[in-house]
């Protein structure tokens, strides 16, 4: 079994903060989202993994390399156009050989790993097996019809625009090589893209072995800079503290703390966890860290009040406001004026940044 791990996405909808980098390296609870993919590949078995890359490759092979730091085999292979799963897998065919393996797209995250699913997909010999669950939202998605007495699927349709079943494909698939010849079968989708949703459709049609499974804990894709958010507060509600720095007495901790090396919380400061803050950072004095904020390495915060945010690495907050719900990007700057006359907010802001001010 091996494991192909998509990071092609130019993730859009999250610039500016996908400018500079590649979106499966943005940090979740200081992680960057992709290697909660690559752990979930390792943990269920499998060793030698693909990831496949577009044009935005910085930062990925620099954390990854050759998978070795990770105890695994990891290759690179290129996606130079997004045109869709189904070509990911096509570009996939000489790395992946005659194996079975787990189709896992690096901007999705889920609390179970992939685990239950290698192991159902090899216990029933299955050709193909589809991570699913109910979402609100289905017309985003990829969606499984399933005949409501025998379970089996009675069809696969992508973003429908009138769904007639909430159970979204999660982006966790499970195939042997039969996938190659589906792939190379279909044409190009609305937008242009070869779905792999109608390449199973295609299993489907043809009686192959092909089955759901519902994902148990918690299931984010990570588009919006909203889902970022949320999925931060999904992995660090999960977290339990790890103090690596120093907390002075004069500080109020509560809830769960994730502190990294060489890290320092100054008087005056009060963190209400769960959060996560990196290594060789100076917190405080007089700061609030409330609830859900993930904090990166290098960071300088002293008075502010800051709460539900990703605050990425080498950045400084120094600033008397409240700032919640925020994502603030590698090397940011935030400082008060208030001795500054006239009054007014001095800003530095790139393309396609946002401020709710
Ligand atoms: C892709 C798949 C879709 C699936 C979704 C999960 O959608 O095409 O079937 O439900 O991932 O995140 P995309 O991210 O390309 O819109």
């Amino acid at each position: 079994m091996k494991g192909l791990l998509l990071a092609g996405g130019h993730g859009t909808r999250l610039r500016p903060l996908t400018y500079t980098g590649n979106k499966h390296m943005l940090p979740i609870a200081n992680k960057p989202m992709l290697l909660y993919g690559l752990e979930h590949l390792k943990n269920a078995g499998i060793k030698e993994i693909g990831i496949i890359l577009g044009p935005i490759k910085e930062g990925v092979v620099e954390t990854i390399g050759d998978g070795s730091k990770f105890d695994l085999k990891v290759s690179y292979i290129d996606q130079p156009d997004p045109l869709g799963l189904a070509h990911a897998v096509k570009v996939s065919r000489e790395f992946i050989g005659d194996d079975s393996f787990v189709m896992y797209l690096g901007d999705n995250l889920l609390k179970q790993g992939v685990k239950d699913f290698v192991r159902i997909f090899m216990e029933r010999d299955l050709d193909c097996l589809v991570g699913v669950t109910s979402v609100k939202d289905p017309s985003r998605f990829g969606i499984a019809e399933l005949d409501e007495k025998t379970g089996k699927i009675i069809k696969l349709v992508e973003k429908p625009k009138e769904p007639k079943s909430n159970l979204a494909l999660i982006g966790v698939y499970v195939f042997n090589s039969t996938i190659f010849d589906a792939v190379s079968r279909i044409e190009p989708s609305w937008r242009n893209e070869l779905e792999i949703t109608d390449a199973i459709q295609l299993l489907v049609t043809e009686g192959r072995k092909v089955q759901v499974e519902r994902v148990t804990g918690w299931w984010k894709d990570t588009g919006k800079p909203d889902d970022l958010l949320e999925a931060n507060q999904l992995v660090l509600s999960d977290q339990s503290s790890e103090i690596k720095g120093e907390i002075s007495e004069k500080a109020i901790v509560t809830g769960s703390l994730g502190l990294g090396v060489s890290s320092k919380i100054r008087e005056g400061t009060s963190i209400r966890g769960p959060v996560i803050i990196g290594d060789n950072c100076e917190i405080g004095p007089d700061a609030y860290i409330g609830p859900y904020t993930s904090i990166g390495d290098n960071c300088v915060l002293k008075n502010v009040e800051i709460e539900n945010s990703i605050v990425m690495k080498g950045s400084r907050i120094e600033n008397k406001k409240r700032i919640v719900d925020s994502l603030v990007g590698a090397y940011s700057t935030i400082l008060s004026n208030e001795s500054i006359k006239p009054q007014g907010y001095k800003l530095v802001i790139g393309e396609r940044s946002f401020l709710q001010i």
